[in-house]
């Protein structure tokens, strides 16, 4: 007895096909959608190397399915009456591939992904002002006044102020919020002092040693080394580095980090 089919069944090839599309599509669902979390293309491309090696392994495990997946590619390359659909996809397929190439060789104007570490680990000394600073315990020396005398402390504060105003915001803004006039032509752009994810989190030695050594000074982690930051220990005494130091805490109200000994 001939089986009736109801559903007309779908070719081997389409199978095959919709297989592939459907798990890339699960993919981007589960990740994308669900997560949240884009897979780079180049991991993305490692997947599909495999469901694609998978797909085809299970595809083509015996003689007949293989003749099924094949049979029709062999018929419209051989077969004389399929010479429109032949012409059509010979063309729409390179046609396909040039575009593909296209996209992907137009230049981009977004700027590189680099992976740079922010707040570097400080090297546990520094040469900074021709002398070996040990960074764990160094403090700022003006730090105790605050307490001792306030308004030799306000004067010292005031002193960072005007070393601030004359060198620092241009770039790190007059608010201290990084959005100095240079900001915007930087990257990576100029910290912005204000929030907590910046002085907030760090020791004044820390400051210390990135005001005086600048961008060319951190270490390899923070590589790329285009910061901007200069160094400061050419242009500034150690004592207005300080200096500026309170003023920024004073400024921003932020409390330097210390090692609990408090
Ligand atoms: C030419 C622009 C420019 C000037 C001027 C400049 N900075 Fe910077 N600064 C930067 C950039 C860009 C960064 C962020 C990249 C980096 O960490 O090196 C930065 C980072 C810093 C950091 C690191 C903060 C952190 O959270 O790690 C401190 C502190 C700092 N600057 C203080 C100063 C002080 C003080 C002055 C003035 C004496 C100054 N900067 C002047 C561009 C500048």
């Amino acid at each position: 007895m001939k089986k009736i089919e109801i559903i007309p069944k779908i070719p081997r090839l389409a199978q095959l096909v919709l297989v592939i599309g459907g798990i890339y599509a699960g993919f981007w669902l589960i990740f994308d959608l669900l997560l949240g979390q884009p897979i780079p293309t180049s991991l993305m491309g490692m997947y599909m190397f495999f469901v694609v090696t998978g797909v085809l392994m299970v595809f083509t495990a015996t003689e007949e399915s293989t003749r099924q997946l094949v049979d029709p590619i062999q018929a419209l390359v051989e077969e004389p009456g399929r010479r429109l659909m032949r012409n059509v996809v010979f063309f729409v397929v390179p046609g396909l591939a040039a575009v593909a190439v296209f996209l992907q060789m137009q230049p981009s104007d977004e700027a590189p992904l680099e992976l740079r570490s922010i707040h570097p680990a400080p090297p546990s000394s520094a040469k900074i002002f021709g002398k070996r600073y040990d960074l764990m315990s160094l403090e700022n020396p003006y730090r105790h006044l605050e307490k001792d005398d306030p308004e030799q402390f306000r004067e010292l504060v005031a002193a960072g102020g005007e070393v601030y105003i004359r060198n620092c915001q241009y770039c790190h803004g007059d608010k201290l919020d990084g959005k100095g006039p240079y900001a915007q032509g930087l990257n990576p752009v100029p910290l912005n002092f204000q929030d907590i994810g910046t002085i907030a989190q760090l020791q004044e030695s820390f400051l210390f040693w990135r005001i005086a050594t600048g961008g060319p000074g951190l270490p390899k982690e923070a590589t790329p080394w285009i910061s901007s930051m200069p160094v400061w220990q050419e242009f500034l005494s150690e004592e207005q580095i300080w200096q500026v130091i309170l003023y920024l805490y004073d400024y921003t109200g932020h409390q330097p980090r210390s090692w609990g000994h408090e």
